[in-house]
């Protein structure tokens, strides 16, 4: 074929697949009309999610602001060893005189008083500091990490040190030298060139002359991030959440937004501006947040890959479980004073401007400061996490809820409605919404499988008219098939009833080994490994296969029989018909389906398939007992599916691929 008629041949092609496409797109319309934002993701940094999980920093305690409320015997000297070589000497302390920044009070002194030469030693000789990581540092052989600290020379002469990297042998597998020219705080940066692997190395900081000197932020991360963003993700685990395509990403909480007691609630302004400025405190789940994975890096992170921030405020009132009330009823809830409810209402507010206002706005200049002059399209806002439903926070939801409205009506704000699938906060807090016609309500529960299986049914008579709901976290106890297909079954009904479940997202998301809250969830990793439960390859599946119009009769099977689930939704953007099909009974069992209604479909579909033991599970060691497989089946318009028994199974009919190419 000679070029033209190549050329003719491929616009024939390509307007084919594009009228198919555009009449799919209109079939798409016979459908009923549901979410185009259903299956996203809630991120809380809880069992070590955000500081030692995604966020990719690798020094633990860069600050020095750890404390004892974080865990007991925790302070700012926690995951520092003071370290001499070559017969040097001196003498650390943690000292609060002139710090970088009110907000990051805490910062370690060093007088090295002497520098050792005897001819005897022919290492570095040196005085300074060991950081032991997050249970190691993971170094990764000719990869780059980069270095920085903050230091303020307190002597006359400058100072030189020696970094490095160093096995637990203390071999240096990396290494740079930088030299102090400032007695003023100023940042020094160095890049360290991996020459091995260690998966347990330790950073060493040596001052390799003689004086005083302050030292503060002690940073290390390594070159390869989630799309090489500084002060970015762990590129593995962040690429994990691209791969479901997540409609939006729901943050920073959880319990972890309203805290515990007034002082511990998450105050985003804390959040932003350079690492040496934000405000770390303790995380409700036991440990510190650097805040270094803070509002920038979530709004950025959504928009790297396509999601839409959701962001949730506390209502200016602490989680009742404050002081670990929990056991005696959650009598802990504290309120902001009326008094101080302006200066928060403005925080709000504030929050708005800085993600969507102009670079010319108070707010938007500060985010166009940081790197990002374009809108963040901030849409969403949660107000409050599951909070008891006292006169106290009604007054204060209303507060903020009816500025919002009046400054900004373009934003959809989600109101919370306990921490239960019913009972007296759900009942109180769908009242209280529905009487200030908030536009969406976010429900919570976790609990059994079966719970989810007999539940299908929930969403379909709620009103239409009203409140709808953002299912903003759920999850069945535990991590093996039988919770996943459960948990499928259920997410089938959230489709059928996309057209009041606007927002549904698992919770929660991960947790590192040795260093976990919650026991069921979604992502298990440590500091090189991953295990991916079935939980989430279904989170997946669905995720990465949303429509935006629900087709109720398409897939038939034995309606009395609460294992069996399907639905139909069409995307009317590509026009790709989606149908998912689940069996959570122990049998196979017949699914009969019809595609008439699409008029012509193509030949073949892709097939993805999760099916496994109802107990089968993924661990560090064993990642793959239970993983997805994905075939290329041919699909006639009407076709009966055998459905194994414990399964998810997707097709996917593709008809823009064509145009795509
Ligand atoms: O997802 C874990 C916790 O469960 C969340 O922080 C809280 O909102 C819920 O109680």
């Amino acid at each position: 074929m000679n070029r033209l008629n190549k050329n003719i041949a491929k616009v024939m092609i390509a307007s084919l697949f594009l009228t198919f496409a555009t009449l799919n797109a209109q079939t798409a319309k016979k459908g009923k009309k549901i979410s185009s934002d259903l299956f996203g993701l809630f991120f809380e940094d809880i069992n070590y999610s955000a500081d030692g999980g995604l966020y990719a920093e690798l020094v633990q305690n860069r600050s020095f602001e750890y404390t004892p409320t974080e865990q007991k015997g925790w302070n700012p000297y926690s995951f520092w060893e003071y370290t001499t070589t070559g017969y040097s000497f001196g003498r650390i302390s943690v000292e609060t005189n002139s710090p970088i920044h009110p907000n990051n009070p805490h910062y370690m002194f060093l007088d090295v008083e002497h520098i050792g030469k005897e001819a005897k030693f022919t290492g570095v000789s040196g005085v300074g500091l060991k950081n032991t990581g997050f249970a190691g540092i993971v170094v990764k052989v000719n990869e780059k990490y980069n270095f920085s600290m903050f230091v303020r020379q307190l002597s006359k002469e400058p100072i030189s040190f020696n970094i490095s990297l160093q096995t637990p042998k203390g071999k240096v597998i990396a290494e740079a030298k930088l030299t102090t020219n400032s007695t003023d705080w100023k940042k020094y940066t160095a890049s360290l060139l991996a020459s091995e692997s260690e998966e347990n190395a330790n950073l060493v900081i040596l001052a390799t002359s003689e004086g005083k000197l302050a030292l503060d932020v002690v940073s290390l991360f390594p070159e390869k991030t989630f799309k090489n963003r500084p002060n970015g993700l762990r590129a593995d685990l962040a690429q994990l959440l691209a791969d479901m395509k997540p409609s939006f990403i729901r943050f920073p909480g959880g319990c972890l937004a309203h805290g515990d007691g007034l002082g511990n609630m998450y105050r985003w302004k804390n959040t932003i501006g350079p690492n040496e400025v934000r405000k770390e405190q303790r995380n409700i789940w036991g440990y510190n947040q650097t805040a270094g994975l803070g509002y920038f890096e979530y709004f950025q992170f959504c928009e790297d890959i396509g999601a839409k921030p959701l962001p949730v405020l506390p209502a200016a009132v602490s989680c009742q479980n404050s002081g670990n009330t929990w056991s005696i009823g959650g009598t802990g809830q504290r309120v902001l004073p009326l008094n101080e409810m302006n200066e928060y209402i403005q925080e709000v507010l504030d929050l708005i401007e800085w993600a969507n206002g102009p670079v010319t706005s108070t707010w938007g200049a500060k985010r166009a400061a940081a790197g990002h002059p374009a809108s963040f399209n901030l849409q969403y806002v949660g107000i409050g996490n599951e909070d008891k439903i006292t006169p106290e926070f009604e007054e204060r939801f209303k507060m903020i809820f009816d500025a919002v409205k009046a400054k900004h009506p373009e934003i959809v704000v989600i109101g919370t409605v306990g921490p239960s699938p019913d009972g007296e906060d759900f009942t109180k807090g769908w009242k209280f919404a529905k009487e200030l016609k908030v536009p969406i309500v976010d429900e919570h529960y976790y609990t059994s499988p079966e719970w989810f299986i007999s539940n299908q049914h929930r969403y379909d008579t709620y009103n239409r008219n009203s409140t709808e709901v953002y299912l903003g976290e759920y999850a069945s106890w535990g991590n093996k098939m039988r919770n996943a297909i459960a948990e499928a079954a259920y997410m089938t009904s959230l489709e059928r009833n996309g057209d009041v479940v606007r927002l549904a997202s698992y919770a929660p998301l991960f947790a590192k080994k040795d260093y976990t809250q919650w026991k069921t969830d979604m992502i298990f990793f440590d500091n090189t490994k991953v295990s991916l439960t079935p939980n989430y390859y279904v989170q997946k599946m669905f995720s990465a296969n949303q429509g935006d119009y629900y087709f109720g009769n398409v897939i038939s099977k034995d309606e009395k029989d609460a294992n069996l689930a399907a639905s139909c939704v069409q995307d009317s953007k590509s026009g790709d018909i989606i149908l998912k099909i689940v069996n959570f009974g122990k049998e196979i069992k017949l699914f009969k389906i019809n595609l008439e209604i699409f008029g012509n479909i193509p030949s073949q579909a892709e097939q993805t398939l999760l099916v496994g033991s109802e107990d089968a599970e993924n661990t560090l060691e064993k990642p793959n007992t239970v993983v997805p497989n994905i075939s290329v089946v041919k699909i006639k318009k009407a076709f009966d599916y055998s459905a194994p028994a414990m399964s998810l199974t997707i097709f996917r009919l593709s008809t823009s691929k064509g145009v795509k190419k």
